[in-house]
């Protein structure tokens, strides 16, 4: 049984704006069920209630941080979560905006965890402070840290001048510390000051060596490719699961389809595509930040050319993203107002309703280090048309043209060309009914729950102690 303290700026169900907030929730609570105990810091954003009291610091007790509170509040399974309840800094309309300026292991004295495990640029700095500030502090004497890489895109940079504001000395301004390019980044601080650094697929792991993929890092990361480790996020099947979700009119699983049969209709009443007619056709879903890391490009090149729209299949979008791409399926839905519907906003449970009522569920991304929708999609029934990059390639395995084993088309270009031969692919094999529900039935008995990936983090922090202890 191991203390864990989790350091993540995101975690369902208080906050959210994408994969990191359901890790940031499901986590913990897998490893609360192997019998460990964990203590979640996170802020405490607009909208979240208020818990109990468990310390307060005045202004400037912190690297001149504004007054806050650290409020407590504990789990049925286990979990304990500690809000940092800074209104200057959170009480905002969204979860990034402002200065950053969360440096939560303050917070951490009284208790000994054995494990410091921090998640993206946010949380980089912990690893720093607990090298530089707190080493031989009683409280963390024993702890080893982790630091888990879930998007290597943001890596927290801002100018040299920051550093004496972190409280921070120097020496930390090297190669080997948090110097990048004569600035200071708080993702290479999280890489290096960190015993282990996991990001959330194996494949990831790889790439994120390569040049193409490295953002620059690719040789920080080589340095420390002893340390690396991937580990696949997993479903949390308390809230994506067929078989109950509250947030799909009808219910189903692999025993019995009939359920999905509903949602569909239900999901193409919702978004107005539920025409006479417009049933037969099959659904492609998308939920997604529409940007260029989630391939959105390549389909504004099948847009342009008039190939998306050439297919016979009706489109249900849900995303937020910039300007450009939203407008391109603004415009694309007046103009097939009978088979693309695109709604513009986050909204969970619509999520569901696509995950649960769609037939296809595409992802063509530029990158992906685990990517969520494509295992909700194959545990929906729905099967996924992905692009064979990061987490994406692990969990979906290409349908064989000969035998038809398989339980999504995978595509390896990132070029336009390449995801319009998997969706044709894909259209053919769904023309064949028994086939195509071989294919869903493949992808609905694949086991992509936390536990197995909850050992392998166990693993991992047992690692990490074990390097704390020689350092
Ligand atoms: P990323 O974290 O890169 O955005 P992931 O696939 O790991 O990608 O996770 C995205 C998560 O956010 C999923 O749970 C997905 O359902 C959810 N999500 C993304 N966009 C929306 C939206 N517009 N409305 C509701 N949920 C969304
Ligand atoms: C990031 C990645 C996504 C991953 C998520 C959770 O947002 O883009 O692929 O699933 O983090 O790890």
């Amino acid at each position: 049984m191991l203390g864990i303290l989790m350091v993540v700026s995101e975690a369902i169900p208080y906050s959210k704006t994408g994969g990191l907030g359901d890790v940031g929730g499901a986590l913990p609570t897998a490893l609360a069920h192997l019998g460990h105990h964990v203590t979640v810091v996170t802020p405490r954003y607009r909208g979240i209630e208020e818990g109990k009291p468990v310390a307060a610091f005045g202004r400037g007790s912190w690297l001149g941080a504004p007054d806050f509170r650290v409020l407590e509040r504990v789990h049925g399974d286990g979990v304990r979560f500690w809000f940092v309840d800074c209104p200057a800094y959170y009480d905002r309309e969204e979860l990034y905006e402002g200065p950053q300026g969360d440096h939560p292991d303050n917070y951490m004295r009284g208790m000994r965890p054995a494990i410091v495990h921090a998640h993206d640029w946010q949380a980089g700095l912990v690893p720093a402070y607990l090298k530089e500030r707190f080493r031989g502090h009683p409280a963390f004497s024993e702890a080893g840290t982790v630091f888990t890489i879930h998007n290597l895109a943001y890596q927290g940079i801002f100018g040299r001048e920051v550093l004496p504001a972190l409280d921070l000395p120097w020496d930390v301004f090297t190669g080997e510390g948090l110097e990048f390019w004569n600035n200071v980044s708080f993702l290479k601080a999280g890489i290096n000051f960190s015993e282990i650094v996991t990001t959330v697929s194996r494949r990831y792991a790889q790439e994120i060596q390569t040049p193409e993929q490295g953002f620059g890092f690719e040789g920080i990361l080589q340095r420390r490719a002893g340390a690396l480790v991937g580990i696949r996020n997993g479903v949390d099947t308390t809230t994506w699961n067929p078989e109950n979700d509250p947030l799909l009119p009808a219910r189903f699983s692999a025993a019995d389809l009939a359920g999905k049969a509903e949602v569909k209709r239900a999901l193409l009443a919702r978004v107005g595509l539920d025409a006479p007619g417009q049933w037969a056709r099959p659904v492609i879903g998308m939920v997604s930040r529409m940007v260029d890391q989630k391939g959105l490009d390549l389909i504004a090149g099948a847009v342009a050319t008039g190939a998306l729209q050439a297919l016979d299949a009706s489109f249900v979008i849900l995303g937020t993203g910039t300007p450009q791409y939203e407008g391109m399926w603004r415009k694309l839905a007046a103009k097939h107002p009978s088979r693309v519907s695109v709604t513009v906003g986050f909204n969970e449970e619509l999520a569901h309703l696509i995950e649960g009522g769609a037939d296809m569920f595409l992802m063509p991304s530029r990158f992906e280090p685990c990517g969520l929708n494509q295992m909700y999609s194959l545990r929906y029934g729905t099967v996924p048309v992905v692009r064979a990059t990061g987490g994406l390639d692990d969990t979906v395995t290409d349908v064989d043209e000969a035998t038809g084993d398989g339980t999504g088309f995978k595509f390896r270009a990132h070029t336009t060309d390449a995801m319009l031969e998997a969706l044709h692919r894909a259209l053919s094999w769904y023309a064949r009914p028994a086939a195509w529900r071989r294919i869903q039935l493949a992808g609905m008995a694949q086991d992509n729950s936390w536990e197995a990936s909850a050992r392998e983090y166990v693993e991992v922090y047992a690692r990490a102690r074990e390097r704390a202890s020689r350092a």
